[in-house]
């Protein structure tokens, strides 16, 4: 039977990661898969990670099951974390969060629940968005459908255009936005404009579906959330999938969360127990060590605080780089568009062919789409690497 299968080409963004370990020049520069690095090119675990798996060695009595729905207190602590702890939706017990194998885990079950309540469901994505949204929602059976969002000239948000096109969505559709430092332009929906989609969705019967892999790394934890937490007052019903790979460095383990709201308290009730009998039915239970990681760093203040104090400086070096490559790359061309967007990634508008000039002649990687993770710069490649951006660019 197996021997009909074609062999498939790695996910570009893998492959990527992969090519890159492999490339033995000493002087490389990964710009590529987003992950954090520090000044020094390491992507280190964080001390307030580390104090908590320490605290989990000495004082964990079990490996006993844990359930579908994961950690009741890491499930809480996320939902005060996304929502802020003042929520009445969590107050009211409108929403719930089952914990999930990281975002991507978050969002393959949400496409799950989507099919089961509506087989034929549609969900709107932006243009461009992350390749992953394709498979792990289309992989479910739903319909895929677009809405521009990012001009590819100047690269800013087409509001005027993803607006008139989520006008054409009919009710119960699905519109998945990115929480916050949209991936992979950068270029994030302002608190006005999210209350303008707010209205259309309300308007529109429409579903939001939030995808929230990055709080805490645009402009900090609060104001990233500000968007959603605006939405979540408004809307009757919503999912957000959320992670912790990047705002608590926990990549590997496989940590994220599925929220779940609706408009009372007995819907939510029997919804979650609908997702919760789906994930039985894929992989029974999420991991429990990044979770308990998170559980234990939110659940004390002295981790907390240290915790908030190093993604607060995470945060401010993706800024300050973000400044300092567009002054660098100011003498090859427009590169302001940079400093004003958030997160870890903005296109550099350069062509694949260009791309590969730099990977092949100066050990720089990116996506072929030009699409650049800033934390890979430092202050000590960033001059480098413009100087090479300019050679293509000549
Ligand atoms: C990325 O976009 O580079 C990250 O979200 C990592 C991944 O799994 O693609």
């Amino acid at each position: 039977m197996f021997e009909a299968l074609k062999p498939l080409p790695q996910d570009p963004i893998l492959q990527l990661m992969q090519t890159f370990r492999e490339d033995p020049r000493p002087d490389k520069v990964d710009l590529g898969i987003g992950v954090y690095k520090d000044d020094a090119g390491n992507t280190p675990i964080m001390a307030a990670v580390h104090e908590a798996e320490r605290r989990l060695l000495d004082g964990e009595t079990t490996k006993s099951y844990v359930g579908p729905a994961g950690s009741a207190g890491f499930n809480s602590a996320m939902a005060e974390l996304i929502l802020g702890s003042d929520s009445p939706l969590i107050r009211d017990r409108r929403m719930s969060v089952v914990q999930a194998p990281g975002g991507c885990g978050a969002l393959r079950m949400a496409a799950e629940f989507l099919r089961r309540c509506k087989p034929d469901t549609t969900v709107w994505v932006s243009t461009p968005t992350w390749a992953n949204h394709l498979p792990l929602l289309g992989g479910a059976g739903l319909t895929i459908r677009e809405y521009p969002y990012l001009n590819p000239k100047t690269l800013q948000v087409e509001f005027a255009a993803m607006l008139e096109t989520l006008e054409g969505a009919e009710a119960g559709d699905v519109v998945l936005l990115h929480g916050c430092c949209h991936n992979p332009s950068g270029a994030d929906l302002s608190l006005a404009q999210w209350q303008e989609v707010t209205t259309l969705i309300q308007r529109k019967g429409l579903l939001p579906f939030v995808d929230m892999a990055y709080q805490g790394l645009g402009e900090g934890l609060e104001t990233d959330a500000a968007g959603l937490r605006h939405l979540a007052g408004e809307v009757p019903e919503m999912l957000i999938a959320a992670s912790c790979s990047k705002n608590f460095g926990l990549y590997r383990e496989r940590t994220g969360a599925l929220a779940l709201v609706s408009a009372t308290a007995t819907i939510t009730s029997a919804a979650n127990s609908q997702l919760l009998s789906i994930i039985r039915s894929h992989y029974s239970m999420p991991p429990a060590h990044g979770a308990a990681i998170v559980e234990t760093v939110l659940g004390d203040d002295r981790l907390r605080a240290r915790w908030q104090g190093e993604l607060t400086a995470m945060c401010e070096r993706i800024l300050h780089l973000r400044h300092a490559f567009a002054e660098a790359l100011a003498p090859v061309g427009d590169f302001d568009f940079i400093a004003r967007q958030r997160g870890m990634f903005s296109f550099l508008r350069i062509s694949p062919e260009q791309v590969g000039r730099l990977r092949k002649e100066h050990g720089i990687y990116m996506l072929d789409s030009s699409r650049v993770n800033m934390a890979g710069l430092n202050d000590r490649v960033l001059p480098g690497v413009a100087a090479a951006i300019g050679d293509v660019l000549r």
